[in-house]
C-alpha cells in the first residue's frame, strides 16, 4: 500500500511523511504528559490520584518512545513545543479545577482524538515501518485504556461535558494540525 494520498504538499518523500508523524506523535505525547501533570498538581491528594498517575507513566513512556525515535531519525520537534508545555498543563489543571470528574472527561476527549490519530497512521503505515507501527499499536491500545478509565470515573457526568468534550476535542485535532505542518 502506498501512503503517497496521506502525503502533504512539499512534503513528497516516503521518509518526510514518517518524519512528520514521529514529531507529531511526539508532540502529542508531550501534550498528553503535560496535562497529566497539570491534572497533578491540582489533584495531587483526591482519590482518583493513582489512577491519574499511571496514565501520566504511560505516557511519559510514550514520550521516551518518540523523544528516542526522534534522535535516532534526525527528527526535529515542533517549533511549537514550548506552547504545548504551557497549554498542555493549562488545561489538565483547568480541567483537574471543574473537579475530577471534568478531568477525566478531558482524557475521555483527548484519548478519543488520540485512538482516531493513531489509527489513521497505522493505516497510511501499511506494510512500512513494521517497529513504528507495532509501538503505534501498543500506545494505541494505552490511549484506549485511558479513555476507559476516564469513563469508569464519572467523565460523562462532568458539568457541560458535551460542551466540554466538543471542545477538548477540536482544540487537541487543532494542535495536531498545527503540529504535523509547524
Ligand atoms: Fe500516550
Ligand atoms: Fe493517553
Amino acid at each position: 500500500m502506498t501512503a503517497r494520498s496521506h502525503r502533504l504538499p512539499g512534503d513528497p518523500t516516503r521518509a518526510g511523511s514518517v518524519a512528520r508523524m514521529i514529531r507529531v506523535d511526539q508532540a502529542g505525547e508531550y501534550g498528553a504528559a503535560r496535562i497529566y501533570d497539570g491534572q497533578l498538581a491540582v489533584l495531587g491528594r483526591s482519590p482518583a490520584m493513582p489512577v491519574i498517575r499511571r496514565m501520566a507513566e504511560q505516557e511519559k513512556r510514550h514520550l521516551e518512545a518518540f523523544d528516542r525515535l526522534m534522535v535516532e531519525r534526525r527528527v526535529r520537534p515542533t517549533l511549537l513545543s514550548p506552547l504545548w508545555h504551557v497549554a498542555g498543563f493549562a488545561l489538565g489543571a483547568a480541567t483537574a479545577l471543574l473537579g475530577e470528574r471534568a478531568a477525566m472527561a478531558c482524557t475521555v476527549a483527548v484519548e478519543e482524538v488520540i485512538d482516531e490519530h493513531y489509527a489513521k497512521q497505522i493505516e497510511t503505515l501499511g506494510a512500512e515501518e513494521p517497529e513504528l507501527k507495532a509501538a503505534l499499536a501498543e500506545f494505541r491500545g494505552h490511549e484506549i485504556e485511558h479513555r476507559d478509565t476516564g469513563l469508569a470515573h464519572g467523565a460523562a457526568e462532568a458539568p457541560a461535558y458535551a460542551l466540554l468534550s466538543a471542545a477538548i476535542k477540536t482544540g487537541s485535532r487543532l494542535a495536531i494540525w498545527l503540529s504535523t505542518r509547524i
